[in-house]
């Protein structure tokens, strides 16, 4: 327990200041000078944009934060600009010369423009929700839709005076909370309407641009989704993201299946999703991306072509496939490192980008094998968390390729869904996936605190929660190696300006030292403890000991405790009376809740 108190605070003060603690607020910087990185850090490209007829493509980086410029015609790179310390998506305008990006440290809105040698120079920075991501615009160029994933928001933004952008002022700016953290965006024909869906479930938010409202809720049966793309007629939308059968023992059969983890395209008519409310599952329709033998795991962006047949990245195996309208698979093709996007060409290629691999894909579904392949530039050598990552979101490390340990450790988070992995052993007693935010730091492992070394669970994750063929030792020690590196996601409601908000935050503090919350929940880094504890609640085998879960980044989680009974963070107080027959006034819990949000 000592060294539990002693290491955190140390750590905390010495080294681990979070990169999403960024330099909000800092003060307004002149355009990077442009550099052509000779030797450059990762660049992990996250969005691509099509300009000059397709004859060009801007690609933001979002480690490198560099955006490059790359002609097709000539299958180079022409330009790379640094732009901000990392970006989180890129979007266009449609004169062709306008760039939106998206700024995740400084939460902030980079408009840029490009002139004839390539070259792109900042022309107006815009102040955003915190921590935005994807960026999309509509056809016609009036809106510019932002994700702030961890704000749980979208930041609408209004250019219709984009011809003007202002150089200094702000744009008109409207804000939508949502009950999830945002990623993927797709505007619907209609202009006005806006798909935001959740980082980690398989919610979809619509959104009314005009009253910027959310216009309804509707959720899949599902998680993951990282694609979503209209088909020709407008008419149809599909959704690319997996489905986790959460009482699955996890064995030969479940997986090799696909009853375990199924990798699909769902298609839902946006009338559909204009009118109706609730659920989808009874209005969608599964297509499957993966074949019995073949499981295409963790599927990424998605293109609809004009005969119907569907174009699909497949991350986890990077592959890109072609399936036709009758859902039957005809074309597969090896694309880099975990491919995350691909866009259609006016010659009817397609372009992927890859973004684990730093390069594009070049697909000419009359041929057989990929057109070309173009790098996005020079590497350094990988290091051991480098090709970590890299198998972290490699679902061919699984039987058959199903599934990553992204595709249930969404990120370095998790889903918020159970999955059996026999943790402890046993099976028919499924456990929410834990977040492995500070894991390094977050020993001993596993709900009932049994595993000793991360080495170890590593190990055993590969082993029973994705039946690998070939555990390498090296690929342990290169996957723990990532796993030191990941961080809790920022709280969902950090401390605002107002002095109230602070106090509120500070009696939830004295609530939970008051309670004694600290012995088990040890602050000040993780908030959990290496012991097991019984705190009333049991398994579905009859186990009560369990190792507390960081609370960092808690406010976050959809559902609580090892099996998801709890419905909210006040449920775990008021429904469970944590950790046993708490029992706390409103006011108290309003505050402790506030708290634990801002952790
Ligand atoms: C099928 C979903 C699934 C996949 C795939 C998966 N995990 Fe897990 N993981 C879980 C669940 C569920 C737990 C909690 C199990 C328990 O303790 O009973 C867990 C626990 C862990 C823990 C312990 C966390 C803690 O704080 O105690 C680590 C570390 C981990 N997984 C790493 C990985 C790695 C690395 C991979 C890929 C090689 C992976 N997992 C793949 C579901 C999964
Ligand atoms: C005796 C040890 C102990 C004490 C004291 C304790 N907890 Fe816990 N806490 C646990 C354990 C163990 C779990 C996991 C239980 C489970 O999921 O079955 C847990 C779970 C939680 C969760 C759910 C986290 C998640 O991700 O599912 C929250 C929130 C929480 N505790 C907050 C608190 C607060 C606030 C207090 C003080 C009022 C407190 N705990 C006191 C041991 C404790």
């Amino acid at each position: 327990m000592l060294r539990r108190a002693i290491l955190p605070a140390v750590l905390a003060i010495l080294t681990i200041v979070p990169a999403w603690l960024g330099t909000a607020g800092a003060a307004k910087e002149l355009p990077l000078p442009l550099d052509r990185r000779e030797n450059a850090d990762l660049r992990r490209p996250v969005a691509a944009v099509l300009l000059d007829q397709d004859e060009t493509v801007a690609v933001a980086n979002g480690r490198s934060g560099s955006i490059s410029i790359v002609s097709l015609v000539e299958g180079k790179v022409l330009r790379e600009t640094n732009i901000a310390k990392e970006l989180g998506g890129l979007a266009s305008l449609a004169d062709g010369k306008t760039l939106l990006a998206t700024d995740p440290l400084r939460h902030e809105l980079l408009i840029l423009r490009r002139d004839t040698n390539a070259a792109l120079q900042i022309v107006a920075r815009q102040a955003t929700s915190r921590h935005p991501r994807t960026v999309a615009t509509t056809a016609d160029g009036r809106w510019a839709a932002i994700a702030a994933q961890w704000a749980h928001r979208v930041d609408l933004f209004d250019l219709t005076s984009a011809r003007t952008i202002p150089e200094t002022g702000e744009l008109p700016r409207r804000t939508i909370d949502l009950p999830f953290a945002p990623l993927e965006l797709l505007w619907l024909p209609t202009g006005r309407h806006l798909l935001a869906a959740d980082t980690f479930s398989a919610r979809i938010a619509v959104i009314d641009a005009e009253s910027a409202r959310v216009a309804s809720v509707r959720e899949l049966s599902g998680h993951n989704i990282r694609g979503m793309a209209l088909d020709a007629t407008g008419q149809n939308v599909y959704i690319a993201h997996q489905v986790l059968d959460e009482w699955a023992t996890i064995n030969w059969q479940t997986v090799h299946s696909g009853t375990l983890m199924s990798n699909v395209a769902s298609r839902v008519a946006v009338a559909q999703l204009l009118e109706g409310k609730g659920s989808l599952d009874d209005v969608a329709e599964q297509v499957r991306l993966s074949d019995t033998g073949h499981g295409g795991g963790d599927p990424a962006g998605l293109l609809v072509k004009a005969d119907g047949s569907i174009a699909a990245c497949l991350a986890g195996t990077s592959e890109v496939i072609l399936v036709n309208r009758f859902g039957v698979l005809t074309q597969r093709y090896n694309a880099g490192p975990r491919p995350t996007q691909i866009l259609p060409l006016r010659d009817g290629k397609s372009l992927v980008v890859n973004r684990n691999g730093d390069s594009l894909t070049l697909i000419d579904w009359t041929r057989d094998v990929p057109a070309a392949t173009l790098s996005l530039g020079p590497q350094r050598p990988l290091k051991s968390a480098d090709r970590g990552e890299l198998l972290f979101y490699d679902s061919r490390l699984s039987h058959d390729g199903w599934l990553s340990c992204h595709s249930c450790h969404t990120d370095g988070h998790t889903n918020g869904l159970r999955a059996d992995t026999q943790g402890d052993g046993t099976n028919g007693a499924p456990k929410r996936i834990l977040g492995l935010g500070h894991v390094a730091f977050t020993d001993k492992w596993a709900w009932n605190g049994q595993v000793q070394e991360l080495y170890d669970q590593v190990r055993k994750s590969l082993l029973t929660s994705m039946l690998s063929d070939d555990v390498r030792e090296q690929d342990i020690n290169d996957l723990v190696a990532f796993l030191q590196t990941l961080l809790p996601p920022p709280p969902s409601r950090p401390s605002e300006a107002e002095a109230a908000d602070r106090a509120a935050i500070a009696r939830g503090r004295e609530v939970f030292l008051g309670h004694q919350c600290q012995g088990c929940h040890v602050p000040p880094l993780t908030y959990t403890a290496s012991d097991v504890y019984d705190v009333g609640l049991q398994d579905e085998n009859g186990r009560r000991k369990f190792n507390p879960p960081s609370l960092r980044g808690v406010g976050h989680a959809r559902r609580l405790f090892h099996d998801n009974r709890a419905e909210s963070l006040e449920d775990v107080f008021q429904g469970h009376g944590h950790p046993s027959d708490t029992t706390l006034s409103d006011k108290e819990l309003a505050d402790l809740v506030r708290f634990l949000r801002s952790l």
